[in-house]
């Protein structure tokens, strides 16, 4: 007997150019769901991108570079649904239902709204929009997201597990209050890697400005690992094992992160030398960046090609989001349309 197939969801805002962070939190993983032939259904969180922003930014273009980039590194259009959030619109028409039982309370105590909260509260009248319905709103347009596929599975990176939780809170009250309706998820147990940006910082990030990005050519490359900081000395590591997880936090940070690149891309006993060589306190910081300047580039080099071969170029983009909206609308229509029957207003008399 074949196990039925998991569905997995999951969403990413449009952010233009993808970095080392995105592929090693998340589209290595995307790839990974979708070789094991699950029902994969990836989208661009544009609403959400809204929540936001301070100017008008070109979500459109922004998704479709992110797109071709997502195609360069494996993610095939055929196998996974990958769509645009705004191109399912009923995906609002959900989160307006679901807010009928979701407390304000809950989420005035959501770990991404407080931030926020912080952030205005320590610079008044600095630009940044002001708190908006939409952010407060965010992890409701995310629970939208997520139940309206009837996904089983939710991969995220640790940031996002609250909302995740939120998501499946919300199902449970709709369901309580409303009958049994709604599928509820469970977000997906491997943690992400939190990769740390090259100047060591907590995590790479593109307002940060410290990433490596993946279309980065071999002399950027170059250049800005060369640039990673390594007048620390090295600290003793203190434990034998070589494992990253253990050995890497015990290093100065931005040692860390080329130690972390270094295991991530080269060989593993290329790996264990530079390990060896920390440990015995050596000369080698000229040699590990070269080195790793080396692996990036080899790990670039086929994504850089696909994302500018000819066929994937913005009329394929729109082509595939296009029939994956048209895949994803029948499946999110029939869980709306259960929600307005199971709340009492009925079926659409006329289907959008
Ligand atoms: N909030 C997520 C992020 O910032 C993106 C997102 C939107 C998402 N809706 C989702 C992720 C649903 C998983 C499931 O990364």
């Amino acid at each position: 007997m074949t196990e039925r197939q998991e569905i997995i969801l999951s969403g990413v805002r449009p952010t233009g150019r993808l970095h080392y962070g995105n592929y090693f939190g998340a589209i290595d993983r995307f790839i990974q769901l979708q070789e094991e032939g699950h029902c994969c259904y990836y989208f661009i969180a544009d609403y959400h991108a809204l929540t936001t922003i301070t100017e008008r930014t070109d979500f459109f273009g922004q998704t479709l570079e992110m797109l071709r980039t997502y195609v360069a590194c494996g993610l095939d259009p055929a196998r996974s649904v990958i769509y645009r959030q705004s191109d399912l619109p009923c995906t609002a028409e959900l989160a307006l239902l679901l807010g009928m039982v979701t407390n304000i309370g809950h989420l005035e105590r959501g770990t991404t709204y407080k931030d926020k909260m912080t952030k205005l509260a320590e610079t008044p009248g600095a630009e940044g929009n002001p708190l908006s319905y939409g952010l407060l709103g965010y992890p409701v347009l995310m629970a939208a997201d997520i139940l309206i596929v009837k996904a089983d599975k939710v991969p995220v990176g640790d940031d996002q597990r609250q909302h995740v939780e939120m998501a499946m809170d919300i199902a449970q009250k709709f369901n309580h209050r409303f009958g049994e309706t709604l599928k509820i998820p469970a977000p997906v147990s491997r943690e992400a890697l939190r990769l740390p940006g090259l100047d060591g910082a907590g995590k790479m990030g593109k307002s940060e400005h410290n990433t490596l990005d993946l279309l980065d050519d071999p002399a950027t490359m170059l250049k800005k690992i060369k640039a990673v900081q390594t007048t620390t000395d090295p600290l003793p590591l203190e434990v034998e094992s070589d494992e990253p997880d253990i050995v890497i936090p015990r290093m100065p940070s931005s040692l860390g992160v080329l130690y972390r690149l270094l295991n991530l891309l080269a060989p593993e006993d290329v790996y264990l030398d530079f390990v060896g060589k920390y440990r015995r306190g050596e000369k080698f910081y000229g040699t590990l960046k070269t080195m790793i300047a080396h692996h990036v580039s080899a790990f670039n080099a086929p994504i850089i090609e696909k994302f500018n071969a000819p066929g994937n170029d913005d009329d394929f983009i729109m082509d595939f989001l296009g029939d994956n909206a048209k895949k994803v609308t029948p499946v999110a229509l029939n869980t709306v349309e259960a929600c307005r029957k199971a709340m009492g207003i009925g079926h659409y008399l006329h289907r959008p």
